[in-house]
């Protein structure tokens, strides 16, 4: 019987913290652990960047440079294995709080009591100069 499902190679985030060097960088993006030591020299944002995020979760960085199709298409080559369910925890987002907009009376004030005030003060003192000259 052939198999034709490939098995997923999970890592631990032990094994993950261990290559945090140049001379071996793993990245994890979006629970997928990258082997990127051969990629150093060749990434066009420059080695540092990767290295400084190796051994740790690069998954912000990745999407807050906002990389082309292409380069998520080239982090295919260097995927390894995925970052162990059990460990996922420890990256994972904490979920940003609803925001809740408060029409409070102070905000209703400001918006419209205060403007029509100081229209009407020019408006005033306006005709006042107006009519003296
Ligand atoms: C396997 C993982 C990665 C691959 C294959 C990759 C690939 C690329 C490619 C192809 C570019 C050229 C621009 C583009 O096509 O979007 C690029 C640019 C860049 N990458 Fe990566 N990248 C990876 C991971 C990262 C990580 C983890 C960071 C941040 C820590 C990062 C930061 C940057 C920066 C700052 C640029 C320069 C953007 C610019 O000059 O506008 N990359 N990357």
């Amino acid at each position: 019987m052939a198999e034709n499902k490939e098995e997923v190679k999970y890592y631990r985030l032990e094994e993950l913290k261990q290559h945090n060097s140049g001379s071996s960088a793993w990245i994890n993006i979006h629970n997928k652990i990258y082997d990127v030591t051969k990629f150093l020299e060749e990434h066009p944002g420059g080695e540092e960047v990767l290295k400084e995020q190796a051994g740790g979760d690069a998954s912000e960085a990745f999407d807050d440079v906002g990389h082309s199709i292409d380069a998520k298409e080239m982090t295919k080559k260097y995927l390894i294995g995925e970052l162990h369910p059990d460990d996922r925890a420890a990256f994972e987002m904490p979920k940003e709080p609803p925001i809740i907009v408060v029409e409070s009376e102070a905000s209703w004030l400001y918006s419209w009591i205060i403007p029509a005030i100081a229209g009407l003060t020019v408006a005033f003192l306006y005709r006042l100069y107006a009519t003296d000259h």
